[in-house]
């Protein structure tokens, strides 16, 4: 592979030369060797300072180097070194710090030794071109190293630990080696920016920089350069990010590396310009949008897409090796089309260029279901409106939405599409809205008929443009759904894309010792008073109030109510209303945005029941106790159980009560079947109750911590990776929700349930927030539990999705490791699990020396640890920018456990249906003329009633984690 002068051809010259010097020392009388002293000397110093030197086989005491006879692996010319080849002899020691001194040296192979030290700087060797250092042990790299090497062309650096703690960035001398052909440097410790230059090295055609810490995009630069193998691959930490469109320009390349690292956008359309590309791979980034069909047609040798975010179809590829799970397809075999509304909104997100929140929901075949970000369906299950305001989408407005025949309204104000507005759209016949505000549209305006509103202000290019026929452009849109025939729908606005900072991960750990310690003193403070979530109700700010304002609205029960209970309305989607049985009861009126209104109210349920189920909260029905409360256990006369949190006396104060409750609406609409379901509660006098689904096997910090205690069986490497991916699911739904994004905050083992089979179940939402709407995060309280907490939030109180992330990758930690996150009784440098984890994550033996000992670290499951370990650390990385969102993890965990197949939420619970509100489960038990207020709902109660009692509830265990 590595190519070398023809040493054959230097000898022989070499031997000419020789055959003068010779002559010439003969005639002189001259004693002295051939060789330059100085080179000489060079030499020996370099034997000297190895440990192994008889391996080079140099006569002891030779000091003529260049000969004849020639030192073996020295080859010279005119008495100056030009070559050096000890290639795999497996020599140990430095090299000597003037080695640069041998001006002539023109190839150099020192590869596959155990040479290290610091490596002697290059600097000023003129004549070098070909080095190979690659597969030795070198520790530094000096910053002069490539100064004048103007005519070198081979660089192999590779697998050297370079200034390892710091790592080191590729210095700009290099740029003026314009001979450059290959270079090479995988595994060496670079960290920052692919140095711009590389692209405008005309000579380039290979660049492996795999295995490194490099951050950003590939350079501008590189486009149109002809470099044939481009390797960017695993880069450590948080990875290369950016769009890949720069290689659709670089019609050279063959091999092309680019997995594991963060990159985003789409395959560039221009791929199948690269008629020698052979390989592909791309897999484990965050790539959107459909798969070429030039690519699908290229004759590559590999292509790997597998762990991306692609969608649509999967087209028939002809790449003789090729892999594509773990995406977004809307189906799942090749060939298969996607349902046409599916295309059309993908054709939309096309022109729109993907933008990360809708290229993240929109998958699967089929709009009305899942979490189709801004989308909102008719009864019949066809697409009525497009609801995307304010999302700074850019692009144009796709003509495909003429295919999406049961659109009403569209939304798109205040973005930055331009264009036109296709003529195609007039023909969509249900079209009573098309909201274009604020955007930068080109006329002129196609014709729509009469009943259209258009609102085409605050487009510069189309003022004076409005044509006959369609109504006056109004200021004020309209609001969704403003129709009663149209299914409710008042979605809140997206919750934007989080922007900090960028930062380095937790390696620092200074700095991160220092966070920590910040945090603790913080939270010393905050948590003395664990009243977290309810005192908190009593002085949530006014702002925030309407914010809830905004969704919920409540309406007093009829005043004869012996429970002083509240009946709840919610306004929001109607996958609610089919899940929960509400009712829609108003919403003509127009007078309020939220135009329908749907009941929830049937969540409540009575005290009395729920004292007797828990033999009125007997000790011995205690599951646990936490900061609000203990949680009981309650059993039925046929069985059923559940668990029901008593809220502690005066932990909620009567003014928060309107809040509580809707907070409460909210958390019960929350079904996932990873997720603890709360079922109902109740709320009388000084009685604060939830109810929640039983899990029998309790929490998981029992089974990973303190199984040894409760005779438990230590989890299993299969059982901990099918819970990490349970919980993944659980908080990738809780983040993406249709409407409304939330955060968990506080996830950690003890919040983590088990059910019968070990499948786990996000538990305790009593800190969950509606995610920010508007502000792209909200500075709230502390909360949560230290060990967990992800710098920025401890730091700041800034929360967003990545905070769950961060405890995630915790999560990942504790299930490798079996060491809760964070133990004071530990020495001081594993007290903080995952700094410390991030310190022995990267090599594999400190690794595996990590392992829980619990688990039967066969040689077998070692490739799924190394997976799970780099995956907690991507979700640990000190910026949350850098961290994966939820969907991703869930894409990198599923292929460990075997083929993953989405499964339908409805076949889970054959047993009953779980989705009713708990009261209208329980009717058959109730006695409470309290609680049987359920109407609108009372003729599906025939399906209401569990056939069979099926695992329910929460045990609130968070005191064992603390
Ligand atoms: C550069 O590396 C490639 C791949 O290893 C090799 O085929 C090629 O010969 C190298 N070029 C030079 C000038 O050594
Ligand atoms: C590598 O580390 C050494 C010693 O700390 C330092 O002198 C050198 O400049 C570093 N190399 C680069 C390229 O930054
Ligand atoms: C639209 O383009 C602007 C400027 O290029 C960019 O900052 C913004 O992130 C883009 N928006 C989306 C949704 O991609
Ligand atoms: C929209 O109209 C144009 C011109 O009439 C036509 O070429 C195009 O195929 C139409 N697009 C769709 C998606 O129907």
């Amino acid at each position: 592979m590595n190519m070398y002068f023809d040493p054959r051809k230097l000898v022989f010259i070499g031997n000419v030369v020789l055959v003068v010097v010779v002559l010439e020392s003969c005639l002189l009388g001259s004693v002295s060797g051939a060789t330059n002293q100085n080179d000489f000397k060079i030499l020996n110093n370099f034997r000297n300072g190895l440990k192994n030197s008889q391996l080079l086989k140099w006569p002891a005491g030779g000091n003529d180097p260049c000969g004849p006879p020639a030192w073996p692996h020295v080859f010279c010319q005119n008495g100056k070194v030009t070559q050096i080849q000890v290639k795999g002899l497996g020599l140990q020691g430095p090299l000597p710090q003037n080695f640069n001194q041998l001006d002539k040296l023109q190839n150099l192979g020192l590869q596959n030794n155990k040479l290290n030290g610091d490596l002697p700087t290059f600097s000023g060797l003129s004549n070098l071109q070909f080095a190979y250092l690659d597969f030795n042990q070198f520790d530094t790299i000096p910053a002069d190293f490539f100064d004048g090497l103007s005519n070198v062309r081979v660089l192999a650096l590779d697998n050297n630990p370079f200034n390892q703690s710091s790592g080191w960035s590729i210095p700009s001398d290099l740029a003026e080696s314009s001979q450059l052909v290959n270079f090479s440097c995988s595994s060496c410790n670079i960290v920052g920016q692919v140095p711009d230059f590389f692209g405008k090295l005309s000579s380039l055609t290979l660049l492996r920089l795999s295995y490194n810490k490099l951050t950003g995009g590939i350079p501008q630069t590189f486009q149109g350069s002809m470099l044939q193998v481009l390797w960017l691959n695993n880069q450590d930490g948080s990875g290369m990010t950016d769009s890949i469109d720069v290689i659709g320009s670089m019609v050279g390349l063959s091999q092309v590396w680019l997995h594991g690292n963060q990159f985003t956008g789409p395959i560039p359309n221009t791929i199948g310009d690269l008629t020698s590309l052979r390989e592909l791979k791309l897999s484990r980034n965050q790539l959107v949008g459909m798969i070429p069909l030039s690519l699908a047609n290229m004759n590559l040798q590999v292509l790997d897409l597998s762990n991306n975010m692609f969608m649509g179809p999967i087209p028939k590829f002809k790449a003789a090796t090729v892999s594509y799970q773990s995406n977004s397809f809307c189906q799942s075999d090749p060939g298969e089309q996607c349902a046409p509304e599916v295309t059309a909104l993908l054709n939309f997100l096309h022109d729109v260029n993907y933008p990360g929140r809708l290229a993240s929901q929109w998958t699967g075949n089929d709009p009305c279901k899942g979490p189709w970000w801004g989308i909102t369906c008719n009864p019949t299950n066809h697409v009525s409106i497009i609801n995307l305001p304010k999302l700074g989408l850019n692009g144009t407005l796709s003509p495909s939405l003429v295919n999406l025949p049961s659109l009403l309204e569209i939304h798109l104000g205040g973005n930055n599409l331009d264009g036109m507005i296709p003529v195609n759209l007039t023909s969509l016949r249900s079209l009573r809205l098309l909201d274009i505000s604020g955007n930068d549209f080109e006329p002129p305006l196609p014709r729509f008929g009469n009943g259209v509103k258009l609102i085409t202000n605050g487009n510069p290019k189309l003022s004076g443009n409005s044509p006959k026929g369609s109504p006056k452009p109004s200021d004020s849109p309209v609001p969704p759904s403003a129709n009663p025939e149209s299914p409710s729908n008042t979605s809140l606005p997206p919750v934007p894309i989080d922007e900090l900072p960028p930062s380095s991960p937790p390696r620092n750990s200074k700095h991160f010792k220092l966070l920590v310690i910040v945090v603790t003193a913080v939270g010393a403070m905050v948590f003395t008073f664990v009243g977290l979530l309810l005192t908190v109700y009593c002085l949530r700010k006014r702002e925030e109030k309407k914010r809830f304002a905004a969704g919920f609205v409540m309406h007093p029960k009829d005043s004869s109510d012996p429970g002083n209970t509240l009946k709840i309305s919610v306004a929001d989607n109607s996958s609610l209303e089919a899940q929960n049985g509400m009712t829609t009861t108003s919403g003509t009126s127009g007078g309020l945005a939220d135009s329908h209104v749907i009941e929830a109210g049937n969540l409540v349920i009575s005290v009395q029941v729920l004292r007797k189920v828990t033999n009125n909260f007997t000790q011995e029905k205690e599951l646990g106790r936490g900061g609000f409360g203990s949680v009981y256990m309650g059993e039925f006369e046929d069985g059923t159980k559940i668990a029901v949190k008593r809220m502690q006396a005066g932990i909620i104060c009567n003014k928060a009560l309107d809040e509580f409750q809707s907070e409460i609406a909210v958390l019960s609409s929350v079904r996932h079947r990873h997720l603890v379901s709360l079922l109902g509660y109740s709320v009388e006098e000084n009685e604060r109750l939830l109810v929640y689904e039983y899990m029998p096997q309790g929490a998981l910090s029992r089974h990973l911590f303190r199984w040894k205690s409760h005779n438990l069986e230590p989890l299993s490497w299969t059982t901990r990776l099918k819970i990490a991916l349970d919980v993944a699911r659980g908080v990738e739904y809780l983040h993406s929700l249709a409407r409304q994004s939330f955060i968990h905050r506080d996830l950690k083992p003890s919040n983590i349930l088990l059910d019968d089979d070990f499948r786990a179940k996000v538990a305790d939402f009593g800190l969950v927030k509606l995610a920010p709407d508007k502000e792209r995060s909200v500075a709230t309280r502390l909360a949560g539990t230290f060990g967990y907490l992800a710098p920025e939030y401890a730091v700041t109180g800034k929360i967003t999705t990545k905070v769950d992330v961060f405890s995630f990758g915790v999560i990942l930690m504790e299930l490798l490791t079996g060491l809760v996150a964070l133990d004071e009784q530990r020495p001081e440098e594993s007290r903080y699990l995952a700094e410390w984890f991030w310190q022995r994550k990267s090599n594999k033996e400190s690794l595996v020396a990590s392992l829980d000992p619990a688990i039967d670290a066969k040689e077998e499951i070692y490739e799924s640890i190394y997976v799970l370990a780099e995956l907690a650390g991507h979700c640990t990385a000190r910026d949350p920018n850098h961290r994966p969102d939820m969907g991703h993890v869930v894409n990198v965990l599923a292929p460990l456990i075997g083929k993953w197949k989405p499964v339908e939420e409805t076949d889970q619970y054959s047993d009953f249906d779980i989705s009713l509100p708990l009261p209208q489960m329980l009717k058959g038990w109730q006695e409470e003329p309290a609680t049987q207020d359920f109407s609108g709902t009372s003729q599906d109660s025939k399906e209401s009633i569990p056939s069979k009692p099926s695992g329910f509830a929460d045990s609130f265990t968070s005191a064992d984690a603390r």
